[in-house]
Parts: C-alpha cells; sequence; structure tokens
C-alpha cells in the first residue's frame, strides 16, 4: 500500500489525479477514525443510554405523559411521587359531578383546587376527569330531573350549567377533559341507557362535548371507555369506534379518545400487536389516544415464579404500544403506588385483594414494571 502511494505520488504524468486519490483515502480514514472514537454508528447496545433516571424525567424527554391518579386521602404520598416518576395527574374523584356539587348547584372546589395548585406547583400536567358520567353525581340529580315540569329541558340546562361551571373554573389549567366517561353499556356494545340518554338521545355527547369546547377552547376533548378485550374488532370496541365516527361526522369537537385499561385479574390481557392495531384505528380517525386508568393485578400471575416480571411484561406491551402509535400521547395508571389502589378498595374487585397492581411498591420503591415501561421509552425494550 505504502509503495503504491509512494509510486502515484511521484507519478509525473498522472499528478494531479494521484494526488486526489491520496487526499480522499486520507479523509476517508480519519473519518472512518472519528466515528469508531465518538461511538455513532455503533449498532451495538451501547449506543443507547438504557438507564433509567426517573420515569417523569426519561418521559419528559420524549415528549410523553405518564401520569397517575391522585385519590383524596394520601396524605403526603404524592408529594413524593407526583413531578419525580409522573408529569401527568388526575383526580381521581375529586373532579366528579358528586364531589364538586353533592347537591345540584352546592359546588365546593377547594379540594379539586388543591390538586390543581399543587400539580402547577410541580410542573406536571393536569387530565381532568370527568365532566359527565353514569356515576357518582349529585345524590338529588336523579330526583331533581324526575320532578320537573319538563325533565328533559331541566337536565340539559344542569348539564349545560355543569359543564360551564367545572370547565369554566379550570379554564387554561387543565390540559385535557374527560368530557364523557363510559358512554357504553356496562357489559354490551350498545350505547348506555344512563339518565342523559334517556332524556337527550345520543346527543347529550355532542351537547356536552360543544359545551366544553366553548367553556374552555384550549383544552383536549376526551370521550373515555373501558374494554373488556382490546382488540380493534371485539364487538365492544367496534361498537364504541362506530360511535366516535357518527359524533366527528355530526361535527362533535372531540380530540381524543380514552382507552382506561384495568386489567384487575379476571378477563383477558392485552397482546402487544392487537393493542397497537386498537389505537390505530382510533387515530386512523385523526384522534389522538391516551390509556388513561392503567392497573394489572397481580393475581392473573398466581402460579409464576416471578408474578412482578410478568406484570412488567404487560406494562411493557401496552407502553409500547402506545408509542409505536403516532397519536397515543400517554400512560396514566389509576393510583400512584400499590399502597393504595382502588382495585384493594371497591367491590367486587377489593374481594380479591391485595392486587399490587401499580408501578411503585408499598414501599414507594419502583417496580420491575416501572423499569419496563421506562426501557420501553428509552427505547430499549
Ligand atoms: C373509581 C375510584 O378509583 C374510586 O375511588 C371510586 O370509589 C369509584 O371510582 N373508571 C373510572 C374511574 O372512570 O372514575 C373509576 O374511579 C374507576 C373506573
Amino acid at each position: 500500500m505504502a509503495e503504491l502511494l509512494k509510486k502515484l505520488w511521484k507519478d509525473e504524468e498522472g499528478q494531479g489525479m494521484a494526488k486526489y486519490i491520496v487526499i480522499v483515502i486520507v479523509l476517508f480514514i480519519a473519518i472512518a477514525g472519528i466515528i469508531v472514537v465518538s461511538g455513532c454508528g455503533d449498532d451495538g447496545d451501547d449506543a443507547i443510554d438504557c438507564t433509567c433516571s426517573t420515569l417523569a424525567e426519561v418521559a419528559g424527554q420524549t415528549g410523553f405523559w405518564v401520569g397517575a391518579a391522585i385519590a383524596d386521602s394520601e396524605g403526603d404520598l404524592e408529594q413524593k411521587t407526583i413531578g419525580v416518576h409522573f408529569n401527568s395527574v388526575t383526580a381521581e374523584n375529586a373532579m366528579k359531578w358528586g364531589s364538586l356539587a353533592p347537591s345540584v348547584g352546592q359546588y365546593d372546589f377547594q379540594k379539586a383546587d388543591a390538586l390543581v395548585a399543587f400539580a402547577a406547583k410541580r410542573g406536571v400536567r393536569v387530565r381532568g376527569h370527568v365532566l359527565i358520567w353514569r356515576d357518582q353525581q349529585p345524590a338529588d340529580l336523579e330526583a331533581e330531573v324526575l320532578g320537573a315540569d319538563d325533565p328533559e329541558a331541566r337536565l340539559r340546562a344542569l348539564l349545560t350549567e355543569h359543564i360551564e361551571t367545572v370547565a369554566g373554573h379550570y379554564r387554561g389549567q387543565v390540559d385535557a377533559w374527560d368530557v364523557v366517561n363510559e358512554p357504553m353499556d356496562r357489559y354490551g356494545a350498545q350505547i348506555d341507557n344512563n339518565l342523559f340518554y334517556q332524556y337527550l338521545g345520543e346527543e347529550y355527547l355532542d351537547e356536552s362535548f360543544r359545551r366544553a369546547r366553548a367553556a374552555d377552547p384550549q383544552a383536549r376533548l376526551f370521550l373515555n371507555e373501558y374494554f373488556y378485550v382490546h382488540t380493534p374488532t371485539d364487538e365492544r370496541v367496534v361498537a364504541f369506534r362506530a360511535l366516535v365516527k357518527r359524533l366527528l361526522e355530526r361535527g362533535v369537537p372531540i380530540d381524543a379518545v380514552g382507552i382506561q385499561g384495568h386489567f384487575w385479574g379476571v378477563g383477558e390481557l392485552p397482546t402487544r400487536a392487537a393493542f397497537e392495531e386498537m389505537l390505530s384505528s382510533f387515530t386512523e380517525l385523526g384522534l389522538e389516544v391516551e390509556i388513561t386508568e392503567m392497573d394489572v393485578s397481580r393475581n392473573y400471575f398466581p402460579h409464576a415464579e416471578d408474578p412482578f416480571a410478568e406484570q412488567a411484561q404487560v406494562y411493557a406491551d401496552v407502553f409500547a404500544a402506545c408509542r409505536t402509535v403516532p397519536g397515543c400521547i400517554g400512560v396514566t395508571t389509576w393510583g400512584m403506588s400499590d399502597i393504595s389502589t382502588w382495585l384493594d378498595r371497591n367491590e367486587p374487585f377489593s374481594n380479591y385483594a391485595p392486587h399490587h397492581p401499580l408501578l411503585l411498591d408499598t414501599n414507594l420503591q419502583p417496580k420491575p414494571a416501572y423499569y419496563a415501561a421506562c426501557e420501553v421509552l428509552l427505547g430499549c425494550r
């Protein structure tokens, strides 16, 4: 090689060309050297740093929301977790109609305001949950409607007033609202025959979203629902998607779909591929999508040698499915740690407690599921 270079360099006739070739070769060797030293172009694992600092930090860096629901009674748990492990919060109960107004029209925003102020202090996002829902309503809502001369008009007025009052109160402070929760029948594949549907028909959804948009034009507006089977072809998913399409066709201002994701120990666990297809089937409609209430009971794996490793795989699958689908913007777990989960408190799930379904254990230590989720966000899993 050296002999050849010397010869080319000295070659009188082709001197210009020879020098040119030598310069190109030297440059090539130099650039290759720089690439090797900097590790750039290395296809090995050391190209990516797979160390999880904290979930909130990694989520923040990758433009993703990892949230937790905060219950009313959790003392200073949120001080240790929100903004550290989670960059988004949802009020587990405090923003529900019956919590804000135990009796129709009697609003008390104290608890919910405290949560929103805390979130602002920590610099985390707030998901508003929920404006209109069949459950956890003011104790006298139904009697108030049924007792009115014109129940339909009364219910319409109450729905309007509630949305304007609450979404107006938090205008600019809440990034997203679950405008309507669980519009589907509890078990079936048809729309739920709740009080709103009985008097206002399917248009109660249109009305709710329009009022929410007017009250807080910046907030992302969600329709939130749970499913038993997480595939795009499941009957309940198909019926829900048809409902969403009808809303879009009517020009209803809906921005996103929330998939709750409660895996409480009974029913099918999701597979990554089917979950991904299901999420895509909503983003293909031009909507965003988010997993809004995830938990995975340890009870799915009673005989596993390491149930928490199995649980971690389910979390990894859901996070990975969401990361893969453009327009899937985050995952919120329904609780901050295994110290407190609605599955251990609420029937019928509490009959199978303890569920240990979340990302932090009862000592607030990150579980395998936490690291699995983090590794997915880092691109390492
Ligand atoms: C649950 C809360 O976690 C409980 O504390 C409360 O007693 C009942 O509601 N789907 C939802 C949530 O959309 O609002 C529910 O939250 C859980 C199921």
